[in-house]
């Protein structure tokens, strides 16, 4: 097994005819370490792969592999392993032959391209079915030929392109919790692409979200959960109640809010200076609102309640109008609340509010 290797883009730009699609992008990732990165269609995900992968050459900055800058290296110097989204097996050849195919591309004798194909085919389980064709498989079985053939030759990074889309639900989580084995016990630093946030949450020591060719945040999960940076992470990443208002005052670590309509929220100080006075948007998930006996808080009415198994969602439309989305723990054998039922709500703490500049 080869020393896992530290991965770190420095400011990395990438422009098409016209577009940018990669801007300014700074990431530096620990060896073994697996990252997600997530944002939606267009953000420049897939780019960014490639470029670090060598297939396409950056319109500037740099990509360094262990201590080295890799931007002189063709693709195959880089020795870095990639799984496109399509799989992209070799339809002809035998699942043992997918597999050493880069090892025979680079002249392995037979005897240790045999040797090694067994290993990496033992490794995502798929020994017993060396001879088949990729037709002759399910997605997921090709899913990991194509990730045994990536890990063949052995790479430092390890990076892959939307590899669970094209399968279903279950099927998924059996190949995200396989994906993670897969990369421990290779001890490889790899990135995953997805546009799936909870696929990110689950897989990943840190996630990079990406919006519009820019890095909005690079933490850990629930870092990135609780303490979004901006308003596009707090609304890509689960789900989030936002509301307008004016920033009053902030004391260390607090915040104070007035909403339209004059409700005071306390909330977490923003991470960026705002300044007070200045318009902005309150966020609070609906995980994050419990219903208050007292006068305080939001008052309003229950339009739908959706028992959702796990949890129960309420939605409620405020006195002013405002839509709210409330979830809790469901209780077993009760039954939402029905519509037209008159509740308060309030954020179970001020740390779970969010405050960032109005758009
Ligand atoms: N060869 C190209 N020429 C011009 N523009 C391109 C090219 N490839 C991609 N783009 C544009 O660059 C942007 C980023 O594309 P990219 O494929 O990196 O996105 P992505 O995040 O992988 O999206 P998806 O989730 O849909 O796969 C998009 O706006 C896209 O239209
Ligand atoms: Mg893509």
């Amino acid at each position: 097994m080869s020393q896992p290797q530290r991965l770190t883009l420095e400011d990395v730009v990438h422009r098409y005819a016209g577009s940018t699609a990669v801007d300014r992008v700074s990431l530096d990732i620990e060896p073994g370490e697996l990252v997600a990165l997530l944002g939606p269609s267009g953000c420049g995900k897939t780019t960014l792969l490639r470029i670090i992968a060598g297939f396409i050459a950056q319109t500037s900055g740099r990509v360094v592999i262990g201590d080295r800058c890799v931007d002189a290296l063709a693709p195959r110097q880089r020795e870095v392993g990639i799984v496109f989204q399509n799989y992209a097996l070799f339809p002809h050849l035998t699942v043992a032959d997918n597999v050493a195919y880069g090892l025979a591309a680079r002249g392995v004798a037979r005897s240790a391209q045999r040797a090694r194909t067994a290993e990496m085919l033992e490794l995502v389980q798929m020994a017993a079915l060396a001879e088949r064709l990729p037709r002759e498989l399910s997605g997921g079985q090709q899913q990991r030929v194509a990730l045994a053939r990536a890990l063949a030759v052995q790479p430092r990074i390890l990076l892959l392109d939307e590899p669970f889309a094209a399968l279903d639900k279950n099927l998924r989580l059996d190949m995200q919790i396989e994906i993670k084995r897969i990369q421990r016990a290779a001890g490889i630093t790899a990135i995953i692409v997805t546009h799936d946030q909870e696929e990110a949450l689950s897989m990943a020591d840190r996630v990079a979200v990406l919006n519009r060719g820019r890095l909005e945040q690079f933490d850990t999960p629930s870092a990135v959960y609780d303490r979004p940076a901006t308003l596009f992470v707090n609304r890509f990443v689960g789900s989030v109640n936002a509301v307008s208002g004016t920033l009053r005052s902030i004391d260390g670590a607090r915040a104070s809010v007035e909403l339209a309509g004059g409700l005071r929220l306390e909330a977490r100080a923003p991470s960026v200076p705002i300044a007070v006075g200045a318009e902005v948007v309150a966020c609070v998930r609906p995980e994050n609102l419990r219903i208050v006996e007292t006068d305080a808080g939001f008052g309003g009415t229950v339009e739908i309640g959706m028992p959702l198994g796990a949890i129960v969602v309420h939605e409620i439309v405020g006195d002013d109008g405002r839509r709210l989305k409330l979830a809790e723990p469901r209780q077993p054998g009760v039954e939402p609340r029905a519509p037209g039922t008159a509740v308060r709500l309030a954020p179970v703490a001020p740390e779970t509010v969010s405050l960032f500049p109005a758009p």
